[in-house]
């Protein structure tokens, strides 16, 4: 158990009740909302864990709490079609309770100075590496980080001259274009192929890409936006084709817990060949896997020192006392409300999967082997309104953005335009499924109501 300033958790537990977030909780009731975010709101109590489950269907109001999901879109569209976020990657549950808790503990004590040590959370990254991803890490080959984003961009900075270019199997998160933006580098796509109903690498097109001027390449496991887990083949054969041309690997894991059932995720440094590993940095986090992107923590790590120190000259983060707290309690003693999470979030996706084939025969639709989004094919009713036309006049930024606007008018529902992910993102839209399934059924049906009518 995490102990802060000699207060004790448990025994603040059984003080307090959690009436202390009572104050957001008129903001939060005033704010507009979807009827499906009618439900329990910041103030409500309510038995978090009964017979030993977590209650993830009682919708959690995170509407007014200032979260991107549900709190930026309205403001695009100031006449309320706007109701349902279905867009940026964070998760609508209530976080696990033993994060609420330890933050309560700590904020018992009122004082904000600096923090001495992250000693005990760089060995708690070491062991959920070991315990939950068959990942054997040490904590000198780790270095914190307050999220991918700057890990990523020093590493960027570091491998690739101004002018030179990071190659990345799209679609794929749109964050890294930005990213390589900070770190004024190019960025080059190779757009990946469906075979058998599953996206996967081109590796003709991989192998012609990898020109000189590319210093780095990007493997996003498992894949965001299409939900690709890669299998420890496809790593070692792209491994090795980067470590033939002298590409540095810059694997991003953020997702690596969120793996469906019957799929096994592999971190690219416990690969069975060592030049492979050392030539690979990995950036990730429990952000994801617990929705704490707001508390600003991550980590990277290599398994070559030179690597890591290369990376390190060009880095610099701090972390905040209540993100450490917040992620050593997730680390120590969350397992089991993530387990739930995830089961919960499987069932979403199959939900979704058996939807979509049902009511939504024009909607093209790809099983999601992890993550917690799902990269729908809308390409038919985007021909079928003429959305192509129609972005031009309207002078939209693509026909994919003209068509999220078109959803929110004629649906509701907020979705990611897919040409932000890059190549092969024409046509699609990505949607986030980590909220109650009453939402997700809301969602479908208001969906499902807007493309069958054209
Ligand atoms: C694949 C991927 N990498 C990185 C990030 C951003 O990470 P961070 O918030 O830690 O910078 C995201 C967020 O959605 C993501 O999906």
């Amino acid at each position: 158990m995490t102990k802060n300033a000699g207060l004790n958790r448990r025994t603040f537990m059984k003080n307090a009740s959690f009436t202390a977030l009572a104050g957001a909780a008129g903001t939060l009731a005033a704010a507009p909302q979807a009827s499906a975010q009618e439900g329990r709101s910041a103030s409500d109590s309510y038995p978090r864990l009964a017979n030993g489950k977590y209650d993830f269907d009682t919708v959690y109001n995170r509407v007014g709490s200032n979260c991107s999901r549900w709190d930026s879109p309205p403001r695009s569209y100031p006449n309320g079609e706007f109701k349902y976020g279905m867009g940026v990657a964070s998760m609508d549950f209530e976080c696990a309770p033993c994060i609420t808790e330890a933050l309560q503990d700590r904020i018992k004590h009122h004082s904000w100075g600096y923090m001495s040590s992250t000693n005990e959370l760089r060995e708690e990254i070491v062991k959920w590496n070991g315990n939950y991803l068959n990942n054997d890490i040490s904590t000198d080959m780790v270095t914190l980080s307050d999220g991918v984003y700057p890990g990523m961009i020093a590493a960027m900075r570091s491998f690739i001259p101004v002018g030179g270019k990071v190659l990345i199997p799209t679609p794929a998160y749109s964050g890294f274009y930005t990213m390589a933006r900070a770190a004024n580098i190019d960025t080059v796509d190779s757009e990946m192929v469906k075979k058998d109903g599953r996206y996967t690498f081109d590796w003709d097109d991989l192998e012609a890409k990898m020109t000189p001027d590319v210093r780095a390449l990007i493997v996003c496991n498992p894949q965001n936006p299409t939900g690709n887990v890669w299998h420890e083949d496809e790593l070692l054969r792209l491994g090795r084709m980067a470590l033939e041309r002298d590409i540095v690997v810059l694997s991003d894991e953020i997702h690596c817990d969120v793996i469906r059932n019957g799929q096994k995720f592999t971190a690219f440094s416990s690969l069975p060949d060592q030049a492979v590993v050392n030539n690979s940095l990995t950036f990730t986090a429990i952000s994801k896997t617990f929705n704490l992107a707001g508390m600003k923590n991550a980590y990277y790590y290599s398994k070559s020192p030179t690597m890591l120190q290369r990376v390190n000259q060009y880095h610099r983060a701090e972390l905040s006392t209540l993100g450490v707290v917040a992620n050593i309690a997730a680390y120590q003693e969350g397992r089991d409300w993530f387990e739930q999470a995830n089961a919960y979030m499987d069932d979403n996706h199959t939900f979704i999967e058996n939807y979509v084939k049902q009511h939504m025969p024009t909607v093209g639709y790809t099983r999601n082997e992890g993550t917690y989004m799902t990269f729908l094919d809308f390409s038919k009713t985007i021909a079928a309104i003429g959305a192509e036309e129609a972005a031009k006049e309207k002078e939209a930024r693509s026909t994919e953005h003209y068509f999220r606007d078109w959803m929110v008018y004629n649906s509701g529902v907020y979705l990611n335009p897919g040409v932000d992910y890059g190549k092969g993102g024409q046509g699609r839209m990505r949607m986030n499924i980590a909220s109650s399934r009453k939402v997700i059924a809301e969602v479908m049906e208001a969906m499902a109501g807007a493309v069958n009518k054209v």
